[in-house]
């Protein structure tokens, strides 16, 4: 393995997707709600629950390169409108987050209301076809359970003005959000999970042996499980991953630099 061929190999195992299937699996349900409201004109939302580490923000990432902006003379052609929800937000700081994302020109000051029709123009005028709210455990982190009340209220209210599908991205928690309000649950009632553990043919460990398998492909370097079984192997990455990809990861790019630097160490290894 040569030393430039392996970073750059690094580079590309930084930057690649891997199709693990949960992430499929929400990638798919997005997309075909985007279909629908293509077809329909139908809002179909969802929930897409991870702890950290397991995906959520990649998702987001993966559906934004699919969907770029396209910017256009009089405006941006924003598909897919991707916000991610500062911690400790206010409602006007989530609008200010919104109108940002659509890269808004003028600098709206004012009411919440002011703020919040701007963000639904804009919506409009930009042709937003979708909306992923990442790090949405955030609308819950501040403020009793009159503000998660109120903020919960304004997010409905937001989405059945723009009328696009929307996927709410966060931690477990935030289903606290939704317990609060009656109205938003109802609204994100489909809920997926990015977690490991899903399947119905194969254990946990299998599949973070899958995962790890595919993640390694990118490496250009073999791996083997010797001195134990794959068995013992997938039970052992699971254990250490907690089933998350970032993790998984974690282990492979540093198993990498140290070949990297047993190679720089011992040159005529070619191990
Ligand atoms: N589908 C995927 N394929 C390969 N790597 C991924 C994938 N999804 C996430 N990762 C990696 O896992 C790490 C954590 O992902 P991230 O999306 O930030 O998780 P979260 O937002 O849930 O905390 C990142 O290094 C990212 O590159
Ligand atoms: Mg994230």
């Amino acid at each position: 393995m040569s030393g430039a061929s392996s970073l750059g190999g690094l580079q590309r195992f930084e930057e690649q997707y891997i199709p693990f299937p949960p992430f499929v699996a929400a990638k798919d349900a997005i997309e075909a709600n985007m279909v629908l409201f293509r077809e329909t004109g139908l809002p179909a939302h969802l929930l897409v629950l991870g702890e950290s580490g397991t995906g959520k923000s990649s998702l987001c990432r993966w559906l934004g390169a699919q969907h770029p902006t396209r910017k256009l003379p009089d405006r941006d052609m924003v598909e897919v409108l991707i916000v991610s929800i500062p911690p400790a937000a206010t409602i006007a700081g989530i609008a200010d987050q919104m109108l940002k994302a659509l890269g808004d020109p003028v600098r709206v000051s004012g009411t919440v209301t002011h703020k919040t029709a701007r963000v639904v123009t804009l919506c409009r005028q930009c042709r937003v076809q979708l909306i992923l709210f990442d790090e949405a455990q955030h609308l819950h982190d501040r403020g009793d359970t009159r503000t998660h009340y109120m903020v919960a209220d304004w997010l409905k209210h937001l989405i059945d003005e723009v009328g696009v599908p929307t996927v709410l991205l966060g931690l477990p928690r935030l289903e606290s959000l939704l317990q609060i309000n009656e109205q938003l649950r109802r609204r994100f009632s489909r809920r997926l999970r990015l977690a490991l553990g899903q399947s119905d043919t194969d254990d946990i460990e299998t599949e973070c042996l899958q995962l790890f398998i595919s993640l390694a492909s990118c490496l250009e370097v073999g791996v083997s499980a010797v001195p134990y079984t794959w068995r013992e192997m997938g039970m052992r990455l699971y254990y250490a991953s907690d089933g998350r990809v970032a993790y998984v990861k974690k282990m492979l790019s540093a198993g990498l630099r140290h070949c990297l630097e047993k190679d720089r160490m011992h040159p005529g290894n070619t191990s």
